[in-house]
């Protein structure tokens, strides 16, 4: 039987896609990055899949970038399809109206550290280790790390970054706002991780996905074109079953339960 290079499972409607090739330290090749895809397309269409999480498979690497063995040789032409292929994946990942967490369970270099980006939260284990060492291989990053890093820790930090191609570890990240939360091991961040997912697995998930949509809206445009955003969706929440619960369960002093309608 060949080798699955990613892992999917669901479980009390959190779906964990686990990449899977510990050996290479989850090196992300074009079957990877169709495998994820997938894996991305099934979990968004899955109505009892509420959070997805992104994480690595062994204890070393989250995703130690692309494949560098496909790089010899290889041209401007030939290189623009996996690279947009990858930066596809990374827009399609932003996209998913259900929250994405990142558990970086190890090194998260090149396009592990921008496939990380592009998840909505990332929590780190304390050997997670973050970068863009493309410059040490004469290239730069091409799934978004030149867009987004700077972006998450500002545009100074991520030259730093970029240009040096130095990793940093999991405490620094946590420092600059690249992560949310720093676990002492793999397994309290997998627990962390699980936590997290269960409690946004119970939040209104028509809220959720146009929240995503409005925070990810005002990210990349100006500030009244993103208001004019927020007021559209916000005004489309109080058109859902989830708004009506969640008023009466204050006005009742008891727990709400969404339907996710
Ligand atoms: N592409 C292909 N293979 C990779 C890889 C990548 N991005 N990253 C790691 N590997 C492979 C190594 O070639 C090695 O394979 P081998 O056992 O068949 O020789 C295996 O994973 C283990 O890596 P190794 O370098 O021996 O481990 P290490 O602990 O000394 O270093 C890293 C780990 C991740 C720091 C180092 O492998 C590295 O710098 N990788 C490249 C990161 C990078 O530049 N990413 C951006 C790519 S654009």
């Amino acid at each position: 039987m060949s080798e699955q290079v990613v892992l999917y499972e669901v479980s009390n409607g959190i779906a964990t896609i686990t990449i899977n090739r510990p050996a290479k330290y989850n090196a992300l090749n074009t079957n990877v990055r169709a495998a994820l895809n997938d894996f991305f397309a099934q979990a968004e269409k899955d109505d009892s899949v509420r959070v997805i999480i992104l994480t690595g498979a062994g204890e070393k690497a989250f995703a130690a970038g692309a494949d560098i063995t496909g790089f010899p040789g290889l041209n401007s032409k030939e290189v623009r399809e996996p690279a947009k292929q990858g930066q596809d994946l990374s827009v399609y990942i932003e996209s998913i109206g259900k929250p994405v967490i990142a558990a970086v369970n190890g090194i998260a270099l090149g396009g592990g550290c921008e496939l990380a980006m592009a998840c909505d939260i990332r929590y780190a284990s304390a050997n997670a280790r973050f970068g863009q060492p493309e410059i040490l291989l004469g290239i730069i990053p091409g799934y978004g790390g030149t867009v987004r890093l700077p972006r998450l820790v500002g545009l100074g930090r991520a030259k730093e970054i970029v240009f040096t191609g130095d990793q940093i570890g999991a405490d620094e990240a946590f420092r600059i706002g690249l992560v949310n939360k720093v676990f002492e091991s793999i397994e309290a961040l997998h627990k962390g991780v699980g936590e997290l997912a269960a409690k946004l697995a119970e939040r209104p998930g028509v809220a959720i996905k146009l929240a995503k949509q409005s925070l990810n809206s005002a990210w990349q445009k100006s500030l009244r074109d993103s208001l004019a955003y927020e007021l559209d969706v916000f005004c489309q929440t109080f058109d859902t079953e989830d708004k009506e619960e969640g008023v009466a369960a204050f006005l009742e002093k008891r727990k709400a339960t969404f339907k996710h309608k």
